[in-house]
């Protein structure tokens, strides 16, 4: 019996187990000796009852991988039927599928209180909160799977990480891929492989054509962001996207380079998206945000320099609105935009948007909430105030300012 070990330190033999495994049109963990939470749950989409792969998981007992497939839940990932309780607090959740617009929101912040429930706050969850969300909007927002995604994520100490824990996401769709996703938009990307470098830039997405910074709902800075965390935090990151794979290591030196392969390796049948990060070398999520924030003003040439969002006490006829209404639903944050912050805007009048409650905010929605009106209150010499935001979340407000006006 074969007896491989599905490790993230070669997620490429993954994908030649489950090339073979996909061929033969059915697997079994029987085949594994160890396999870590990424092997399992991309296996669990495309073994997903109604999806449109032919492809059986055969059930497995006989060897470690098997037994902790079916501890985090696989059986009841693949049928469909309600999630159970998290197999160990503190360590690992079990797979859960998300499906539609709903709940990206809700379900990252169940994960990251179930996996780090002892330390609530601790930067890695911040961290770790906006990459689930950024993925699991991505799948909604771009992999057109009617089944949607699954999610999974563990604290992993055993074996390579012990007495260096690492957290480890994964989530995996069967739809479309990045190539197919971004190609129409993007003409000029001819292959796969380019496909998924591209979607690691700054402002590219299949959203919006070249040249452009965002669309109502997208920035192109989703996957940027998380690639520039895994880099900051001498991760890793796996993407393997119909066609093409993308596996920068940054855990063995910092100046490690991407492997990417274009069609002559195995691929995985959607998209499938692994980031590890390890623990101990997770700074503060303000200072990564601030970075990231830099890294993006050296990128866009900037039209002006005058600050149209201000970080100071605004004039007392200002109307106050507190930021939590549309808190990281992208479609109601340009809603609030359109109804809210415009209106005023057009009228000259001042508005200040109290942050008190969001944490932790992905750019995608400070994106929808604030694109189009940053430029409003640009062209109509309006400023907006802003009040009580983190410094996470000041640096992400200003990445978008920075963009919006930029160029
Ligand atoms: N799961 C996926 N399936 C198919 N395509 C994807 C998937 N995830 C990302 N992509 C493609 O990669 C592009 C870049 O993704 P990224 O998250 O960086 O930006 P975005 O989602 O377009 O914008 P933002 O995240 O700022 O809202 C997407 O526009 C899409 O074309
Ligand atoms: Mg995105």
């Amino acid at each position: 019996m074969m007896q491989p070990r599905l490790q993230l330190d070669d997620p490429h033999a993954f994908l030649g187990w489950l090339a073979a495994a996909r061929e033969a049109g059915r697997a079994s963990f029987d085949d594994v000796h160890v396999a870590q939470v990424f092997a399992i749950a991309a296996v669990a989409a495309i073994a997903r009852r109604g999806s449109r792969m032919k492809f059986e998981l055969e059930p497995a007992a006989a060897t470690g991988a098997g037994r902790f497939a079916h501890a985090i839940g696989i059986d009841e990932a693949i049928s469909g039927a309600g999630g159970r309780a998290p197999a160990e607090r503190d360590r690992t959740v079990t797979l859960t599928r998300v499906r539609g617009r709903g709940p990206w929101e809700s379900v990252s912040e169940q994960i990251v209180s179930l996996l780090l429930p002892t330390k609530p706050w601790v930067p890695a969850a911040d961290l770790f909160y906006h990459v689930l969300v950024e993925l699991l909007r991505n799948v909604g927002q771009h992999s057109n799977d009617p089944l949607g995604g699954i999610v999974a994520a563990q604290v992993n100490d055993a074996g390579p990480y012990a007495g260096a824990p690492a957290l480890q996401v994964v989530v995996a769709d069967n739809g479309i891929g990045v190539f197919e996703a971004l190609r129409h938009m993007r003409p000029s990307i001819k292959t796969p492989a380019e496909a998924l470098v591209r979607a690691l830039e700054p402002h590219v997405s299949g959203a919006f054509p070249e040249g452009e910074s965002g669309s109502g709902e997208n920035a192109g800075l989703g996957l940027f962001v998380i690639s520039e965390v895994a880099k900051e935090t001498d991760g890793r990151l796996f993407l393997a996207s119909r066609g093409a794979t993308y596996f920068l290591d940054r855990s063995v030196s910092p100046d490690t380079q991407p492997v990417i392969t274009n069609g002559e390796a195995p691929d995985y049948p959607g998209t499938l998206v692994v980031f590890e990060t390890a623990m101990a070398h997770v700074g503060s999520y303000e200072g990564i945000m601030k970075h990231i924030r830099d890294l993006a003003a050296e990128r866009t040439p900037k039209r002006i320099t005058y600050r149209w969002l201000r970080f100071e006490e605004p004039p007392t006829d200002s109307l106050r609105v507190l930021v939590a209404v549309a808190s990281e639903d992208t479609g109601a944050a340009m809603t609030f935009a359109t109804t809210v912050i415009k209106p005023r805007l057009l009228r000259h009048e001042s508005i200040a948007l109290d942050f008190r409650t969001m944490r932790v905010c992905t750019q995608s929605f400070l994106h929808a909430l604030l694109h189009e009106s940053v430029r409003l209150a640009w062209a109509l010499k309006v400023p907006m105030f802003v009040v009580n935001a983190t410094p996470a979340v000041q640096a992400q407000l200003e990445l978008v300012e920075g963009y919006s006006l930029g160029g």
